[in-house]
């Protein structure tokens, strides 16, 4: 059997090179975060729409589900309005690691020195990635467009992820398009030290997604794939359905509350309540994320079946030395 490696980032040890994304709104909180955490990957909660003191909860019952193991990070994506606060709250209540996409900060990095803990940014390019090298970022997050969630870039996680490797010495980390251990063979050989999956684990027995929501996953079709127009000002990338369509043919949708929860917004429809809805289960009026390669999920499993295929077709993939190109799309 041969075995994942570690993932070092920032004096930290993850017994396997796993991260499960931050998902927002409440698809990734303590119990997926805590499980992840148990099996030796880094589980990471979404703090987006959460109050400082909910995340606060989130973090010390992940700790308690993850019985000590594994590492546990925080994501907030840089355009939230309250991002600062809700970073240094995580970073005050001992979260090991923080990730943060959508935009690009430069103060977290201090923030991070102060209480001391490694920053981990998520980047679509090479340029971006040795600016964060250069801030003290621990490693770097690379995702390409085959992401779920809010996207960086038009390109393919693995067009992006050589030029990367070559521009940083810190840990590389592939996003985007990674269900299987063979995925995980694949860019480890090209350079990555480790993955963060997003859709997997949405699918997971212990994501926060309602079985409605789950179930959209089980039935998406690859066209179902389709990238909307965020109000931040970014692509998406979610599951057609009935808000998407409507979104499409430029029906205005009507926001029923603003809360000013983002540093920009076009106001086109509310991404926090379409966001909401999807993780109440009213998916028809949800946005509901999701990666490229949401058709080839079969079914829902728990976190520990999830990590047990990805080690058992990790090392499979090392039993046949599988050359990088034969792997997959
Ligand atoms: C439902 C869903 C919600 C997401 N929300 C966030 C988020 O709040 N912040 C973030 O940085 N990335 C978010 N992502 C991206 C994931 O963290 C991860 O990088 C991505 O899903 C990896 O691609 P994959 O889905 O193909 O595995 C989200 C992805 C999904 C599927």
């Amino acid at each position: 059997m041969f075995e994942l490696p570690e993932l070092n980032i920032g004096g930290l040890k993850a017994k396997y090179p796993i991260i499960q994304g931050g998902m927002a709104i409440r698809i990734s909180g303590s119990k997926l975060a805590g499980a992840v955490a148990r099996e030796g990957g880094i589980g990471v909660i979404a703090g987006i729409a959460m109050s400082p003191k909910e995340l606060e909860k989130e973090i010390k019952e992940a700790r308690e589900k993850s019985e000590g193991k594994g590492l546990l990070g925080i994501n907030v994506l840089y355009a939230v309005s309250n991002f600062a606060e809700l970073i240094k709250t995580g970073m005050k209540a001992g979260i090991d690691l923080v990730l943060q996409g959508a935009g690009f900060s430069r103060d977290i990095y201090d923030w991070g020195r102060k209480f001391n803990v490694p920053i981990v940014p998520i980047v679509s390019s090479a340029s971006l990635a040795k600016l964060a090298q250069k801030l003290g970022a621990a490693a770097v997050v690379v995702e390409g467009f085959e992401a779920g969630g809010h996207l960086g870039t038009d390109r393919p996680m693995l067009d992006i992820l050589p030029e990367v490797v070559k521009a940083v010495k810190i840990p590389v980390i592939a996003a985007g398009g990674i269900l299987h251990g063979q995925d995980i063979y694949r860019v480890l050989k090209m350079g990555a030290q480790g993955v963060q999956m997003g859709t997997r684990f949405a699918a997971s027995k212990e994501s926060g997604a309602p079985d409605n929501y789950k179930q959209l996953y089980l039935e998406a079709k690859p066209e179902d794939s389709i990238l909307i127009n965020s109000p931040v000002g970014l692509p998406g990338r979610g599951i057609r359905n009935f808000l998407t369509e409507r979104l499409f043919a430029g029906e205005k949708i009507k926001i029923n509350k603003c809360t000013k929860c983002m540093k920009k917004c076009s106001q086109t429809f509310c991404i926090r309540e379409a966001l909401e809805n999807a993780q109440e289960g009213r998916i028809k009026e949800g946005i509901i994320f999701a990666g490229k390669r949401v058709a080839e999920i079969k079914d829902i499993l728990s976190v520990k079946e999830i990590f047990d295929n990805l080690k058992k077709e990790f090392s499979e993939a090392c039993r046949q030395n599988l050359a990088v190109e034969s792997i997959l799309p």
